[in-house]
C-alpha cells in the first residue's frame, strides 16, 4: 500500500485531488496535514468522511516536531506539498506569511523527508517529494510564445516570488542531496471547491446576488485556464511517472482574456437562471492590482510526451460544470464566506 503525505488538502485543488486518488485508487493512505487558514475548510472533505484512507491531520507544514512524528508513524513512500498562501492579492497587502508558509514551510517537509527517508550513504527505495508550484514563476509573457520548463524564473509578486524559492529549494535538495524530488508548474485552476477570493468563484458568487464584479485594469488580462480534475490527474502521473528532478509545466492550452470569462460566466448565469438583473451592467473596472502580469500560457508539451497527459476537460464543458456546481452548493458558499469574508472582501475592494 503507497502511503502519502499530502499537505494543505482542505483547500481548493488539495480536496479535488482527495478525491480523486481515493476514486482511482484502491489501495491508498493519505495523510492529509492543514491548518485551516481562512482558506482551509472541512467542508471540502465532507464526502470522504468515514473512508479510512483519509486521515485529516491539523497542522502547520512549519511545525518540525509534528511532521516528523507523522514521518515515523506512517513511513511516507511520497509527499505531495500543496500547502501555501495562495492569493496574489494577499501576498501584496501581507507578504510575510508568504514566506513562512511557502518557503519555510517547504523547507522543513524537505528537511524532514530527507532525515526519514536517507539511509546510509543513499536514500531509501521508491521514495518521492512532489512540489507543486505555478506557472507565475516564469513571470509574464508578451503576446507571443508559451512558458516552458526551461522558460528562466522572473517571479513578480511577493505570491510568486516565495513560490519560486519554495521550487529552487525543491531542486537544492535534488542537486545537494540526491533527493528524489519532482516539481510541477500549473496554470489557473477552476472548478469546485475554490474559495471565492479567486476571479471565477467570486464573479459567479457576485453575480447571482447582483453585486458588482471587479474586473482589475482593462480586464485583458490573460491567463490559462486548468479543469482542476485535469490537473489532479497531471499530479498523480507525475507522481507515478516523473522522471527524478523533472520540471513538468501542466496546463489547460486554454487562454483567455479576465474579461471574456466574466461575460461567459454573465451570460451562462442569466440563461440558466432567467434573471433579468444579471447582465453586463455589473461589470465594474476597478484600479489595476499592483504589478500585474499580463498574461500566463503553457503548452503541456513534455508532459503530454513524456507521461501521455494532455487536458481532458474543454473550457466550455469545464465552466458550465463549474457554474451548476456552485449554483448546487449554496450552502457550501455560505459556509465559506461567513466569519472574515466580508471584512476582507470589503478591504480588499474599498480603495479600488
Ligand atoms: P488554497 O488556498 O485553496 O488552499 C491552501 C490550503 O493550504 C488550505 O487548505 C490551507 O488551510 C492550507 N495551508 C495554508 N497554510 C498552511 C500551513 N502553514 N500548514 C498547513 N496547511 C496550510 O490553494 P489551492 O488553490 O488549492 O492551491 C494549492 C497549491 O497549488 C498551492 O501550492 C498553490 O500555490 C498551487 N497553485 C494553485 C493554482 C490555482 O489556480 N489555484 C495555480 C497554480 C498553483
Ligand atoms: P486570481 O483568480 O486571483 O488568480 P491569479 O492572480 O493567480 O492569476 O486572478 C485571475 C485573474 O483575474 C488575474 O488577472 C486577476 C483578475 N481578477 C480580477 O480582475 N478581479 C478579481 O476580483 C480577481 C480576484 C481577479
Amino acid at each position: 500500500m503507497k502511503k502519502y503525505l499530502i499537505t494543505g488538502c482542505a483547500g481548493f485543488i488539495g480536496s479535488n485531488f482527495v478525491y480523486y486518488m481515493l476514486k482511482k485508487h484502491e489501495d491508498i493512505q493519505l495523510v492529509n496535514l492543514d491548518k485551516l487558514t481562512y482558506a482551509g475548510n472541512l467542508e471540502n472533505l465532507k464526502g470522504v468522511e468515514g473512508d479510512a484512507r483519509h486521515i485529516f491531520v491539523q497542522g502547520d507544514v512549519c511545525d518540525k516536531a509534528l511532521v516528523q512524528k507523522l514521518f515515523a508513524q506512517y513511513d511516507f513512500d511520497c509527499v505531495i506539498n500543496f500547502a501555501a498562501e495562495s492569493h496574489v492579492d494577499r501576498s501584496i497587502t501581507n507578504p510575510e506569511i508568504f514566506v513562512a508558509t511557502n518557503v519555510m514551510g517547504t523547507v522543513n517537509l524537505l528537511q524532514c523527508a530527507k532525515e526519514a527517508w536517507q539511509q546510509g550513504g543513499g536514500w531509501a527505495p521508491g521514495k518521492k517529494y512532489l512540489q507543486v508550484s505555478t506557472d507565475e514563476v516564469y513571470g509574464s509573457l508578451g503576446a507571443d510564445g508559451f512558458f516552458t520548463e526551461t522558460t528562466p524564473l522572473c517571479p513578480h509578486s511577493p505570491y510568486s516570488s516565495s513560490k519560486a524559492s519554495a521550487d529552487l529549494f525543491v531542486m537544492a535538495y535534488h542537486d545537494t542531496y540526491g533527493m528524489p524530488v519532482n516539481i510541477t508548474r500549473c496554470s489557473n485552476n477552476y472548478g469546485p471547491y475554490q474559495f471565492p477570493e479567486k476571479l471565477i468563484p467570486l464573479m459567479i458568487n457576485n453575480a447571482k446576488h447582483h453585486k458588482s464584479l471587479p474586473v482589475y485594469g482593462d480586464g485583458m488580462n490573460v491567463r490559462d485556464w486548468l479543469y482542476v480534475e485535469d490537473h489532479c490527474k497531471a499530479i498523480d502521473m507525475v507522481a507515478e511517472g516523473g522522471r527524478d528532478g523533472e520540471v513538468y509545466n501542466v496546463g489547460g492550452h486554454n487562454e483567455r482574456p479576465n474579461i471574456f470569462i466574466v461575460q461567459t460566466i454573465l451570460s451562462q448565469l442569466h440563461d440558466q437562471l432567467g434573471d433579468e438583473e444579471i447582465g453586463e451592467n455589473l461589470i465594474q473596472h476597478v484600479t489595476d492590482r499592483l504589478g500585474h502580469d499580463r498574461r500566463y500560457g503553457i503548452d503541456p508539451a513534455k508532459i503530454r510526451a513524456e507521461l501521455g497527459w494532455y487536458p481532458e476537460t474543454s473550457f466550455e464543458l469545464g465552466i458550465v460544470k463549474t457554474i451548476n456546481w456552485y449554483l448546487a452548493h449554496e450552502d457550501w458558499m455560505e459556509n465559506v464566506t461567513s466569519g472574515n469574508y466580508q471584512k476582507y472582501y470589503d478591504e480588499m475592494y474599498k480603495n479600488r
